[in-house]
């Protein structure tokens, strides 16, 4: 309530020494023209601020768009390509088994591994996202022992490859399509008292790939 009656006085102080220099008319027009300067300018600043404000969501949009290219060629996102293909690595032909124990057959030799789903350290195939999945394997071996190996999911057998003692080496193998879940984990488990050969010529394998996300 104070300001404005002090702003009013000034004001009537102002126009007084104004009209006193004879110069009323001119000061009003001034005062006019000051008035529509001062709108424009605040017109202007307003303008100005929705500008800035709009530049730095920008900036903040192209920021987040660099840090997801960087992401992608970084490879962090989860990979739309998988497929391994794997054998094992050995200097002559031997077998592996007959075991105590069932035991995760170690593919060590691996051929292609496209998303690096597959960890030749402990044989596992781990899903690197949602998806259907195509596994397949082939078993080569010697027949004085039974042969074959069981796929499994997690820790579940899903199907099996399997061939009794026989009086000449022996080829079994199997295929299946699983869907998964990101983190699920696909395997081979050589069962107890069976065997599989790891030659030279590579002809047991083990592969896998993504078929859909
Ligand atoms: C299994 O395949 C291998 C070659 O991959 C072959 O030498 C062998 O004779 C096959 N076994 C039988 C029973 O056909």
């Amino acid at each position: 309530m104070k300001t404005p009656g002090v702003l009013l006085l000034l004001w009537s102080a102002l126009v007084v020494v104004a009209a006193e220099r004879g110069g009323l008319h001119v000061e009003a027009t001034d005062a006019a023209a000051a008035s529509t300067q001062q709108s424009y300018l605040s017109e202007f600043r307003a303008a100005q601020r929705q500008m800035i404000a709009q530049m730095a969501e920008q900036r903040e949009e192209l920021r987040l768009a660099k840090a997801q290219i960087e992401e992608l060629k970084s490879g962090a996102v989860r990979p739309s390509n998988v497929a391994f293909s794997t054998s094992f690595s050995v200097k002559t032909d031997k077998h592996i088994g007959p075991l105590k124990t069932d035991t995760t057959l170690l593919f060590d030799c691996v051929f292609t591994n496209v998303g690096d789903a597959y960890d030749k350290t402990n044989g596992l195939f781990t899903a690197p996202r949602n998806g259907v999945y195509m596994f397949n394997y082939h078993i080569f071996a010697g027949g004085d022992h039974g042969a074959g190996a069981k796929l499994l999911k997690n820790k579940d057998q899903v199907v099996a490859a399997y061939n009794h003692v026989a009086p000449h080496d022996i080829n079994t193998s199997q295929s299946v399509i699983l869907q998964l879940q990101e983190g699920d984990t696909v395997s081979l488990l050589l069962e107890a008292g069976w065997w599989v050969a790891a030659y030279t010529g590579h002809l047991t394998t083990f592969s896998g790939h993504l078929l859909f996300a």
